[in-house]
C-alpha cells in the first residue's frame, strides 16, 4: 500500500499487505534475478537477495519507481497505490471539533502508466484488482497502461486478494493470451506470472545465432 498523510498523525490507506509483490520479489530472487523491491509501508520481512526501497507515499514511490526503472529490464507493479491524497496536508495534528470536516483529496499519479509509457524493450507487468467485469477491465488496462501482461484478480472472490495467502487470478496477455489460474499461493501466483514473463521475454527476443 501507500499511505497519505492528513496531517503528523493521521493518513489516508488500504488493505494491502503487500504479500503478492513480495512474493513475487522473492520468486524473482530464487531464479537468479538482480531485484530491486519499491516498498510501501508492509509489515513483511525483506526477502533474501533483494535490495529494498522503502517509501510512503505515491509521490515518494512515483520518484523512486523514476529514479530505477532505466535500469530495469522487467518491471512489475504490485503496489496498490492510494488514488487520491489529502491536497493540502496539515503540518500539525488537526484539533477535534463540533462541526462537520470536508477533506480534500486530488488523484495520485498513475506510477505504472506514467513509466510505462517509455518503456522502451522493458517488459511490464501490471496487476487489476477489480469487482466486477474482471476480463474486459484487465484488456482495457493492458493497452490504456502500455503493459505486456495484466494480473487481474476479483477481490470479491473467496481465497483472493487482499491480506490473504493465497489468490485467483487470470494472466492477460498482450499476445492475446488470457491464463486462468485456480486458487494458489501467492507464492505459487509469483512463480505462474514469472513463467509468463519468461514466455513473453523469450518470444520478444531474437534467435540466438547458431554456432559455428
Ligand atoms: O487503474 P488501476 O489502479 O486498477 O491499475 C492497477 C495497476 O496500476 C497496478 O499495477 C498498480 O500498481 C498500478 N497503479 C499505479 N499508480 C496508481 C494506480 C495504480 O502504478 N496511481
Amino acid at each position: 500500500p501507500t499511505c497519505e498523510d492528513l496531517d503528523p498523525v493521521r493518513y489516508i490507506t488500504n488493505r494491502s499487505s503487500g504479500k503478492m509483490g513480495y512474493a513475487v520479489a522473492e520468486a524473482a530472487a530464487r531464479r537468479g534475478a538482480r531485484v530491486i523491491l519499491i516498498t510501501g509501508p508492509t509489515a513483511l520481512e525483506t526477502p533474501a537477495g533483494v535490495e529494498r526501497v522503502d517509501v510512503r507515499s505515491a509521490e515518494d514511490m512515483r520518484r523512486a519507481v523514476q529514479e530505477r526503472f532505466p535500469q530495469s529490464s522487467i518491471a512489475i507493479f504490485a503496489a496498490a497505490v492510494a488514488d487520491y491524497r489529502p491536497a493540502e496536508p496539515h503540518t500539525q495534528k488537526l484539533k477535534r471539533g463540533k462541526d462537520e470536516l470536508t477533506l480534500h483529496l486530488e488523484p495520485n499519479p498513475d506510477i505504472l502508466a506514467e513509466a510505462a509509457r517509455n518503456k522502451g524493450d522493458r517488459l511490464v507487468v501490471g496487476f487489476a484488482a477489480e469487482t466486477d467485469h474482471v476480463a474486459e477491465n484487465a484488456r482495457k488496462k493492458l493497452a490504456a497502461k502500455n503493459t505486456d501482461l495484466i494480473v487481474a484478480n476479483d477481490v470479491t472472490a473467496e481465497g483472493a486478494g487482499f491480506d490473504m495467502d493465497t489468490n485467483i487470478v487470470t494472466l492477460f496477455a498482450r499476445d492475446g493470451r488470457d491464463l486462468p489460474l485456480p486458487k494458489l499461493s501467492k507464492r505459487e501466483v509469483a512463480e505462474r506470472i514469472l513463467d509468463e514473463v519468461v514466455r513473453l521475454r523469450s518470444a520478444a527476443l531474437p534467435a540466438r545465432p547458431a554456432v559455428v
